[in-house]
């Protein structure tokens, strides 16, 4: 197993960015990058042995500079998701917040977790400590936040583990953001992977993907996804949810508490499966569906609308304005600890 570190160009303000190898021979190559804890690639065999790179991104610096909206392999904070409006109130006073998407809160605003130079620590060789600090004010958001994320190498997987804590009350969800393609990135389109979630329920969204408050059956739409099902066979569907969303962009509650299976994504041309583990509570599901083939990623193919599939672990969006949703407020002395696990094999 081996850890090293290189140089992947410099922001421009003219900081360095590096680029982490993680690897064991046989399996897994992670590559990481110190500017938004990026995963900038996946290496991956199939059935036969042979390795592709499973995750959309660019080859150079430049691409996730250019890329502000697509967060490719991002770690996503303070607030993974939307904010209705960038308002919020807490123990009686009223947060605002950055607005970048659509009058709203998008990913902790304009210069969140994912646009930052994150410090890097080799831990050991097969695991990567990533941290930042977000000062008070930090996007609108109250309390210093002190934010830890470790990416380990497994024997076939990947474990993200993510820590905060905070000097005064505030909200906070994480997350990565990676687009999965388990034929490899820039083959085309998903549509013909399989998935399973892990969740009989999903938060329903109005109008700019913000949640109406509803938890609903995904019994009887096309956002079951239960059992085994194409990711193609019912995006075209015209059910309302997946109009608003132009696909599947939806938070789904998830089956059971605790450390648990979430979801199962498996390309039946490669025999490559990924399954996602976490302990949060929903996972967003996000077909690229804005993706429209203006990024030239790291193979030098155009990515297209579809042609990855993100399985983002997180609470759901919009909670610090939904009572009825799992909280997400942390407050001083406690400590926001969770983990998600990328396991991959073959079929
Ligand atoms: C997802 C979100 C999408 C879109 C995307 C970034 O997490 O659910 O609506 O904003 O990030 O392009």
């Amino acid at each position: 197993m081996s850890l090293a570190a290189e140089p992947f160009g410099a922001l421009p303000d003219g900081s360095p960015v590096l680029r982490y190898t993680l690897s064991r021979p046989g399996g897994l190559t992670l590559r990481v990058l110190t500017y938004g804890g990026i995963v900038q690639s996946l290496q991956v065999p199939d059935t036969r042995g042979q390795v592709a790179n499973v995750v959309l991104g660019f080859a150079s610096l430049g691409g996730y500079l250019a890329a502000t909206d697509a967060y490719f392999g991002a770690l996503v904070g303070r607030f993974a998701n939307r904010i209705a409006g960038g308002r919020f109130s807490l123990d009686d006073k009223s947060y605002v917040v950055d607005v970048n998407a659509a009058g709203n809160c998008l990913h902790g605003g304009r210069t969140g977790f994912d646009k930052r130079l994150w410090r890097a620590e080799a831990f050991s060789d097969h695991e990567l400590r990533l941290s930042l600090t977000s000062a008070d004010g930090d996007q609108g958001f109250p309390g210093r936040l002190s934010v830890e994320v470790t990416y380990r190498l497994l024997e076939s997987g990947v474990r993200i583990g993510y820590r905060a804590s905070t000097d005064a009350p505030t909200v906070v969800n994480l997350t990565n953001h990676t687009y999965f393609n388990l034929a490899g990135e820039g083959s085309g389109s998903v549509e013909t992977h399989t998935l399973v979630i892990d969740a009989d329920q999903f938060t329903p969204v109005g109008c700019a993907l913000i949640p109406t408050g509803e938890v609903a059956l995904v019994a009887g739409t096309p956002l079951d996804l239960r059992t085994e099902t194409a990711i193609g066979a019912r995006v075209r569907d015209p059910h309302r949810q997946l109009l608003a969303a132009r696909g599947y962009d939806h938070n789904y509650v998830l089956r059971g508490t605790g450390f648990r299976r979430s979801a199962r994504l498996a390309d039946p041309a490669t025999g490559r499966v990924v399954e996602v583990l976490t302990d949060q509570p929903g996972l967003q599901v996000y077909s690229a569906n804005f993706l429209d083939g203006s990024h030239v990623g790291t193979g030098g193919r155009a990515y297209r609308q579809g042609d990855g599939l993100a399985l983002e672990t997180q609470h759901f969006p919009d909670s610090p304005n939904h009572p009825a949703f799992p909280s997400t407020v942390l407050r001083p002395g406690q400590l926001f600890a969770s983990s998600t696990i990328w396991q991959f094999h073959t079929e």
